[in-house]
């Protein structure tokens, strides 16, 4: 099984990658969150901090770009050619309202006639320099039914990857995936497609196993950063204990095998002096800790108010002060 870490835009960032390849790792790719270049700037200043070797050493690291137009997918790909990158990923998925009201992301799903100029043009470069371009997609925009045509595009070109996010742009990332259109698209592309969306406990990455050698994750890592160090433990035992069943498997291992939050605290401190390294005091920093806590706070049961209280903190001293309370 090989493990994609989703983008996630002002989370994933470098000095969270690092920190996670550092204590948990297990991840064959990760895709840097989405930049946005255009005509005239390419790259900022920020995306080349965070996309430059230096600071991704060691992991394997795909940028993602999120444009509809082929002067700027090619101007930053060049540039992310010359800095080492050979693969790359379209962004045909975020649901967001200004981003799909400008025709990028899942709002470029309805655009066919522009899709395949895009297309005509990204690819052509592509093969004359030798990179690969996958895609990151949603089903459609309006109706999934759109992924049927959508899909046919797909298939006339040589993408790499097909990541599939089997939601529609207005489901944002709430309700069920649509699995019947993913597994469709497994059925009908081209591409190897690779699933994602909705992937939180071990057993949801099991079910999934069986048709998929391949997973994305998101949030799940978040909610769980151990999640896939179980899921590889869960994997041994399952074989082992063929008798067993998945359930009694999974139960009997949450008994045993205590949640190593030594190993979180070093990744949670790791993470929050390299933000104070490269981040305004305090607010910044705290903002962006805040926003993973929104997330850390299902690994602590019956801890409501420590969590409260850590969101609430102002300054530096405040919250060291609010995470002593659950360290
Ligand atoms: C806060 C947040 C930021 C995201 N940023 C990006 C992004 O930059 N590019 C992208 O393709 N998808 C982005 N996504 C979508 C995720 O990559 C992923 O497709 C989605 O969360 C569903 O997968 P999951 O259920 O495993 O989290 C974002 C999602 C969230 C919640």
């Amino acid at each position: 099984m090989k493990f994609y870490f989703a983008p996630l835009e002002g989370i994933t960032r470098y000095i969270f990658r690092n920190a996670y390849e550092k204590y948990y790792g297990g991840i064959d790719k990760y895709f840097a969150p989405f930049i946005s270049p255009t005509d005239n700037c390419f790259l900022t200043p920020k995306n080349v901090r965070e996309l430059c070797p230096e600071h991704n050493q060691g992991i394997k690291l795909v940028p993602q770009i999120l444009t509809n137009n082929s002067v700027a997918f090619i101007g930053a790909a060049k540039e992310l050619y010359d800095m080492g990158y050979k693969e790359l990923n379209l962004n045909l998925g975020c649901p967001s309202g200004t981003v799909c009201a400008k025709k990028k992301g899942a709002g470029f799903l309805t655009e066919w006639y522009e899709m395949e100029q895009l297309f005509d043009s990204i690819y052509e470069w592509a093969d004359s320099n030798n990179v690969k371009i996958s895609i990151k997609t949603r089903l459609g925009r309006f109706a999934p039914e759109e992924f049927y045509d959508i899909l046919e595009i797909y298939n006339r070109y040589p993408i790499s990857e097909l990541i599939v996010h089997p939601r529609i742009e207005k489901d944002y990332y709430k309700g069920k995936p649509r699995m019947e259109f993913y597994e469709y698209a497994v059925e009908h592309s081209k591409a190897p497609v690779i699933y994602n969306g909705n992937l939180f406990t071990c057993e949801d990455i099991i079910k999934r196993s069986e048709t998929s050698d391949t997973v994305m994750l998101g949030r799940g890592l978040l909610y769980n950063p151990e999640l896939i160090k179980q899921f590889v433990i869960y994997e041994d035992e399952c074989n082992e204990i063929k008798t067993y069943d998945l359930i009694d498997v999974t139960d009997k291992l949450c008994q045993d095998k205590a949640y190593d939050f030594k190993n979180f605290w070093s990744f949670h401190d790791e993470i929050y002096h390299g933000y104070q390294e490269i981040m305004a005091p305090d607010k910044n920093v705290l903002f962006h800790m805040k926003e993973l806590w929104t997330y850390w706070k299902e690994l602590y049961t019956d801890c409501d108010r420590e969590i409260r209280n850590i969101l609430k903190t102002k300054n530096y001293g405040e919250y060291e002060a609010a995470i002593r309370q659950l360290k």
